[in-house]
């Protein structure tokens, strides 16, 4: 069979976060890329993930004129709530960090948006593609393979610069030897256990809660959707985790004196195992790694699709220089310095799961350090000053 083959500036794997604002954002500096997913659009519009967005991403889908749905469908709050020994503490993000606030708007529906801005605009997108490989990275002409049907014929592209925004599973990291890259991996043994019901809020912000049966999250997504996560075991079968016992529990970890969790028809479970990792460098040759396929984050300190936004800032920056203003050791930059972002959130994630979870491993002392921690954190202003500027974000510095 033939290969077709097609040119062009910036081939982009992984139809995500990273994918898609990196495409919208250099579409809007006229400079044209090709964005392949293995996934059907439908499964990308509807996979639930994550709900947080830090202040600047906000300001980001604004600033991109995305934000029609967003206005109307997202929450903003002012501050979260942390729960321990049985008590609720505010923390207020507005007093702490000169008015910012984070927005409660899921990432399918980001992803909704940036695909409609994209057909609206252009913008190229190929769904459902397979067999994806990268190849030549490391000269001036990098390629992408793949087909779009495994009876199609291959397509090659051609390209200036290849994008791996395939997540953790995809192929852009394992297409960098593993002599040129390290690892660096830490398991939780504990996972979450997230659940969606038909409910109204039990609450009006977000409440992380300490419990000494394990961490609980209160979280929404519409005036009639609740999102809600219990600790579990990491690789704990479905099964073990029937309704009633994750009310069981979410009631045991959340309610305080009259301020119950309400129930409702829970219509979306799953679990997620805990890990952090980074992969450095983010850079082979002609390949630059973007969001989960670089690094991964716990969900705790909703830091994971922030972090993946903040690389495609920096990277379509650098990709604007060097192809619109001939700056071509602009990029040589990238690396280091999104990996300067990513420890950062590596580490806030890292702490604020330590804190709020129990370690079935751990020791009876770790778990009152924690709450010592806990103590700490909201009765001392730059403790909780500390928390709320790493939870609203950091903008990228360009
Ligand atoms: P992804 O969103 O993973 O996008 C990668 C894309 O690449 C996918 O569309 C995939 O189909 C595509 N791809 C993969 N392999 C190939 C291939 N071979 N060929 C072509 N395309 C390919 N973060 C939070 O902050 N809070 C949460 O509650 C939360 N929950 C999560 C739950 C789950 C199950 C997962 C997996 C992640 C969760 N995250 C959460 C993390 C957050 O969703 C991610 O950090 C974010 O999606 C990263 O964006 P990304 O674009 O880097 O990667
Ligand atoms: C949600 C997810 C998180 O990881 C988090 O820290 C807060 C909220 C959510 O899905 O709503």
């Amino acid at each position: 069979m033939m290969t077709r083959t097609s040119r062009v500036p910036v081939g982009i794997v992984g139809a995500g976060p990273a994918g898609l604002f990196l495409s919208l954002l250099l579409r809007r500096e006229g400079i044209e890329s090709v964005v392949l997913d293995s996934r059907s659009r439908a499964e990308i519009e509807g996979t639930i993930r994550a709900g947080v967005l830090e202040h600047w991403t906000a300001d980001l889908i604004r600033d991109l004129g995305l934000n029609g749905r967003m206005d109307r469908l997202a929450h903003r709050h002012g501050g979260v709530t942390l729960q321990f020994c049985g008590e609720r503490h505010h923390l207020n993000f507005r007093e702490l960090t000169d008015g910012k606030e984070v927005t409660v708007y899921p990432q399918h529906e980001v992803l909704i948006d940036l695909l409609a801005a994209l057909d609206a605009e252009g913008g190229q997108v190929i769904f459902g593609v397979q067999d994806v490989a990268m190849h030549d990275l490391r000269t001036d002409r990098p390629r992408l393979t793949f087909r779009r049907a495994p009876d199609a014929e291959p397509e090659e592209l051609l390209c200036e610069y290849v994008a791996g925004c395939d997540g953790f599973h995809g192929p852009g990291r394992q297409a960098i030897p593993v002599t040129e890259r390290r690892e660096y991996t830490k398991v939780y043994p504990f996972g979450w256990l997230g659940v969606l019901v038909e409910a109204p809020p039990s609450y009006h912000e977000l409440i992380y809660a300490n419990h000494e049966r394990g961490f609980a999250l209160l979280s929404t997504r519409t005036p009639e959707i609740q999102r809600m996560y219990v600790q579990c075991g990491p690789h704990d079968p479905l099964g073990e985790w029937p309704d009633d016992r994750v009310w069981e529990e979410l009631h045991r970890r959340l309610d305080v004196p009259g301020s119950c969790v309400t129930e409702g028809r829970i219509f979306q479970k799953n679990i997620v195992p805990l890990r952090s990792f980074v992969s450095e460098p983010m850079r082979y040759g002609r390949l630059f790694l973007a969001g989960d396929a670089a690094h991964i984050v716990p969900p705790t300190g909703a830091k994971g699709l922030n972090l993946a936004v903040g690389d495609v800032v920096l990277l379509s920056h650098l990709m604007i220089r060097a192809m619109r203003h001939g700056d071509r050791d602009a990029l040589d930059t990238y690396s280091a310095r999104a990996l300067r972002r990513v420890w950062r959130a590596e580490r806030f994630s890292w702490s604020m799961t330590r804190m709020l979870h129990r370690d079935p491993t751990g020791s009876a002392f770790e778990g009152r350090i924690h709450l010592a921690e806990l103590d700490y954190l909201v009765h001392s202003e730059a403790a909780s000053r500390s928390l709320a500027e790493n939870y609203v974000g950091f903008p990228v510095e360009l």
